[in-house]
């Protein structure tokens, strides 16, 4: 609740320094070097990466608590012409999401989960992944030293997801002073 009117909050301010417009190149790599399909996006805020995932033929859910986002996520994707499905729904439930997906993203949702909701999160999310499909995740990730319940290692990460996914690749990185990755993972058979 507290961490849902934060996030509402910082849209209503404008204080959103996450929503640069700007899709990263890992995830314009990935497009590059798939085919076309479903994909799901996690806590899609204003909808920048649905719109670069819909124009290179995606079929796109975005999915996000905060009512706002989701209002100028809707308006970025009537403007651009395209047509995205967009939920305000908590990913910690994913009650009102239906169908299976090539592609889960999530860039910054995860981490700003408490441990009990990541749990669910990760129980869930393996719903909706086709076997075979790809949950491409940027978090915060510490340096050993930094571990903390809040910046989980990249082990107690992977531990999240490692019953029904494979950890394929991790790229390592820094945002904002924070050292970040970004995973990907395959959905096990
Ligand atoms: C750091 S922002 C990143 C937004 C977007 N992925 C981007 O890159 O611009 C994290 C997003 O996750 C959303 N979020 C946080 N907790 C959530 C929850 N429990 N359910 C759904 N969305 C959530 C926030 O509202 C916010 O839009």
């Amino acid at each position: 609740m507290i961490r849902r009117l934060f996030f509402e909050l910082k849209y209503i301010l404008g204080r959103t320094p996450w929503d640069t417009g700007i899709s990263p190149p890992e995830l314009m790599a990935f497009l590059e070097n798939h085919e076309p399909g479903r994909a799901l996006d996690i806590g899609c805020g204003t909808g920048t990466n649905l719109i670069t995932m819909a124009r290179r033929g995606w079929q796109v859910t975005g999915v996000d608590v905060s009512r706002l986002a989701i209002r100028q996520a809707q308006r970025k994707a009537q403007a651009a012409g395209l047509q995205i499905q967009l939920i305000r729904d908590d990913v910690t439930s994913f009650e009102n999401i239906t169908g299976t997906f090539d592609l889960a993203l999530d860039i910054g949702c995860f981490h700003s989960l408490s441990q009990e909701k990541r749990t669910r999160y990760a129980t869930n999310l393996n719903r909706f992944i086709k076997a075979g499909g790809t949950f491409l995740l940027y978090t915060w990730l510490p340096e050993n030293t930094n571990v903390t319940n809040l910046y989980p290692s990249q082990v107690v990460v992977t531990q999240f997801f490692d019953q029904h996914f494979d950890l394929t690749s991790i790229e390592h990185g820094t945002y904002r002073q924070r050292t970040s990755a970004w995973l990907t993972f395959k959905r096990k058979d």
